[in-house]
């Protein structure tokens, strides 16, 4: 035997599209799904406090969570986190701050990493969130846990914001290379134990968040992007090997293929940038592709909205699951959303 086991159908669309299973619709869900865009998130995230008690009070979490899939019949709800969190456990003074984002203690020129000491309990809300969601999940829905590309999060700890396009971070590639490789190597130990404990607490599939990708380029994407995501998906791996992993290197360009052909992942998120012909040409033929609308055309809506999704529908045809480039705006109406999940839905590509 080799090892691989038979995966049966199920009743998720999602997950037999990542198993390469064939569905009978394209399954649909979109990155930042629950959020400022949706009334009833404004109203919880008022009464929560922070966005951080948000993400950390379970109960709360777990709703807005379920905010949209109460809404819209997406394929799959995402948790309710942030990719900041691992910091916030290894001790980084964290806040996110109203009309600003999140901000960090930056670690800067100076980088004593001697302070980061990995604190695994400050996650446990988290995992108590996916416990209440997997309870209360439609049978259909499928549950997709995450957490940060590693590069992206030492991005924002050495930087603290991306205010200044993580001018330091680069620094840190070009000029200190073993310090950044050491912080990498922190953020690979503490991201395999977060990924591992949300698939024990039920998360399904899970995706990386390489939203700073396209700030590397050449040897340096293959030492901080594609190497350190080739082992984490390596060890995840090693312990559960029928969870799906979806790879989102954001903005990669001509790098995305070889992301996709050496990570180990099982599906490429793609964003708006890329054309169409190319992803179906030169990346499809390598991994199953999740994306790409763009965000700005959901906040449009309309005929111009449906016209973009019916291209990519036809492009990549059934074996995709249909997403945005990147996430949800707060200015989208959420009836787009509906109209668009509809359509996604309605649509039938010759299979
Ligand atoms: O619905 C979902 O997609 C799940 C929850 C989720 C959030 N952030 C909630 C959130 C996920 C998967 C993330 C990932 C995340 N967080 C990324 C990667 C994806 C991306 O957007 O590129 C990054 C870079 C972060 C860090 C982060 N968190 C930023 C830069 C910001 C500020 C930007 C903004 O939209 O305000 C956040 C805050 C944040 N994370 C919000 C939400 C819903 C808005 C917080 C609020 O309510 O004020």
């Amino acid at each position: 035997m080799n090892g691989i086991k038979q995966v049966n159908k199920t009743d998720k669309p999602i997950l037999n599209i990542l198993n390469g299973l064939p569905s009978e619709r394209n399954p649909v869900w979109l990155m930042r799904q629950a959020g400022r865009y949706l009334p009833e998130y404004r109203s919880l995230r008022a009464k929560a406090g922070s966005f951080l008690d948000l993400c950390l009070t379970p109960s709360h979490a777990a709703e807005v969570t379920l905010q949209p899939v109460k809404r819209f019949p997406l394929d799959a709800a995402i948790l309710f986190a942030d990719i900041l969190l691992i910091p916030y456990a290894l001790n980084q003074k964290l806040e996110f701050r109203e009309g600003e984002g999140p901000v960090l203690e930056g670690l800067g020129e100076q980088g004593d990493l001697s302070k980061f000491s990995f604190q695994r309990n400050k996650l446990d809300p988290v995992m108590e969130t996916l416990q209440i969601v997997k309870k209360k999940i439609p049978p259909e829905t499928a549950l997709i846990g995450f957490c940060g590309g590693l590069w992206t999060v030492a991005a924002y700890m050495i930087d603290g914001n991306s205010r200044n396009n993580f001018t330091q971070a680069k620094k840190w590639a070009a000029e200190k290379p073993e310090l950044l490789d050491r912080l990498i190597a922190l953020l690979l130990d503490a991201s395999e134990y977060y990924l591992c404990k949300q698939i024990e607490a039920g998360a399904e599939i899970l995706q990386l968040f390489e939203s700073w990708a396209g700030l590397l380029e050449d040897e340096k994407f293959d030492r901080w992007v594609i190497r350190p995501t080739k082992e984490l998906v390596a060890r995840v791996k090693r312990k559960y090997p029928h969870v799906p992993i979806i790879g989102f290197p954001r903005e990669a360009g001509m790098k995305y293929a070889a992301y996709a052909s050496q990570t180990g992942i099982n599906a490429l998120g793609i964003d708006q940038n890329i054309t169409l012909d190319y992803a179906a040409s030169q990346l499809q033929p390598i991994k199953t592709l999740q994306g790409n609308l763009d965000p700005k055309l959901l906040v449009e809506g309309g005929e111009k909205m449906l016209q973009a999704a019916e291209a990519i529908l036809k492009k990549f045809g059934p074996r995709h699951i249909f997403n945005l480039g990147h996430g949800v705006v707060p200015e989208t109406p959420p009836d787009h959303v509906g109209q668009l999940v509809e359509f996604v839905h309605g649509f039938k590509t010759s299979q």
